[in-house]
């Protein structure tokens, strides 16, 4: 399978996009369709991995928090794909985006069982943060890219 990592573009890969961080961050904790989009959607770059077939099958969003800090939120793969390093190339590409907009700092909420996932990539844990949905622990991490 060729993954291609690319913006959405569309209204239809919008939909798409959002639909698959709803499916995998926010429907198995029952929140409704809407509950993955916050206010925050039309400043920031999304990058979607798609397959041969142009399917949606990873997501990720980073944006500007001020003049030192990026963040990465939203970063989901479909669970079929997952530990096949799409979660990798679209943090890595995140990353890119970052440095060319004259940041260098990278911060994260975690989940907890997404944790060694960015330990991978080289974050490193900076604090235990809050509880999502009152069961999911959150671990603010940071990368010096
Ligand atoms: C976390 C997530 C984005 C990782 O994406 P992925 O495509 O499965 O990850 P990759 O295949 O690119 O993995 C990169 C490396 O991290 C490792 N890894 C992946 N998930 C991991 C995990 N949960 N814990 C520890 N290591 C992990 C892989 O084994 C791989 O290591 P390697 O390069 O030595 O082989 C994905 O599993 C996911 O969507 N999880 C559910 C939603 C979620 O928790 N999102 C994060 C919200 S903060």
């Amino acid at each position: 399978m060729t993954v291609t990592i690319k913006p959405p573009e569309t209204p239809e890969e919008f939909a798409q996009y959002y639909n698959l961080r709803w499916r995998i961050l926010r429907a198995p904790w029952d929140q409704p369709e809407g509950s993955e989009k916050d206010e925050l959607e039309d400043h920031c770059y999304h990058l979607m991995a798609c397959d041969d077939s142009q399917r949606v099958i990873g997501v990720g969003r980073v944006q500007f928090n001020n003049i030192d800090e990026a963040q990465i939120r939203y970063m989901a793969v479909e669970p079929a794909c997952a530990s096949t390093g799409i979660g990798r190339k679209i943090v890595s590409e995140l990353e890119a985006i970052t440095l060319d907009n004259d940041h260098d700092m990278i911060v994260l909420d975690a989940r907890e069982p997404a944790v060694g996932f960015y330990e991978k990539l080289g974050y490193e844990v900076k604090e235990k943060t809050y509880l999502l949905f009152d069961c999911i622990q959150h671990y603010r991490m940071q990368k010096i890219l």
